[in-house]
């Protein structure tokens, strides 16, 4: 098991690709402290783990509360005593339709509070802790969409992504802490409107489909591992080969 003894929190675990995260780092030993705002899917993914040898943690955070960031992080960190790893997942691509603003300012601040403000703080926090100890890996999830070039709030906050995990990677490094991002195209979840894990065709990929969310979960696994080890400051591509 490449994962055995670690203790990850993942935010953004109820669905998608935090939950395959979720799924593949339990089956390879991991601890978890799960988050989303929303507990009751939570619940389904720590229930779906179905492995008691586990401790699974969930805690219903909404990471756009960054006041209270450092209160939830301590929790975190009690509930699983310490954290090796760090997967900053959870993003917004739009608004929800319920969102009483639907100005593309409200969309902006919406966005980029979660995506990259949230993201931020979350990863200096944890960064500190590690290097505290260390040791410890953070992966940030990204999108092809920052590396491309896209003219919206989610192309942006997913460039800052990337220059933030270069950025942060330099700074920690010789504290023995290892930072890395994922940037996946189009995936197979709730965020491009496919049902979860279900398989979408598009001509317009070189490999014909969407990724799924177990494949990028393999290389979330990949770079929380030592079978990474020498992998640091990067942003892996993860879309179907889209040039
Ligand atoms: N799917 C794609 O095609 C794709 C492509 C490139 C990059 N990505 C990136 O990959 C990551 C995961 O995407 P996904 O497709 O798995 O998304 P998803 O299926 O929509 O799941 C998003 C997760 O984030 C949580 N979340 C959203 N807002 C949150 C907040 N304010 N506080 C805490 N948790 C929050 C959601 O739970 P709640 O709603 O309950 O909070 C959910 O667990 C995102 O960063 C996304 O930008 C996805």
């Amino acid at each position: 098991m490449r994962l055995a003894g670690k203790k990850a929190l993942i935010t953004g675990a109820s669905r998608g690709i935090g939950r395959a995260t979720a799924l593949r780092f339990a089956a390879e030993g991991a601890d978890l402290l799960l988050t989303a705002r929303d507990a009751g899917p939570l619940a389904e993914v720590a229930a779906a783990v179905g492995n008691p040898g586990r401790r699974i943690h969930t805690m219903a955070w909404d990471l756009a509360d960054t006041p209270r960031l450092e209160i939830r992080l301590d929790e975190a960190w009690q509930a699983l005593g310490g954290i090796d790893i760090l997967v900053a997942n959870a993003g917004v691509v739009r608004l929800p339709p319920e969102y009483p603003d639907p100005t593309p300012e409200a969309a902006y601040d919406y966005i980029m509070d979660i995506n990259l403000k949230a993201l931020f703080f979350l990863c200096e926090s944890a960064a500190k802790r590690m290097q505290a100890r260390k040791n410890g890996v953070i992966i940030t999830l990204a999108s092809d969409a920052g590396l491309r070039g896209a003219p919206n709030p989610y192309g942006i906050s997913k460039w800052g992504v990337i220059g933030y995990t270069k950025g942060l990677s330099k700074r920690v490094a010789a504290d023995g802490v290892r930072v890395n991002g994922i940037a996946p195209g189009p995936v197979a979840t709730r965020m491009m409107a496919c049902e979860d894990g279900r398989p979408r065709e598009s001509a317009g990929l070189p490999l014909g489909r969407f990724a799924l969310p177990e494949e990028v979960a393999d290389v979330a696994l990949f770079l929380a591992s030592d079978d990474s080890r020498a992998v640091h400051g990067h942003t892996i591509v993860v879309n179907s080969g889209n040039p």
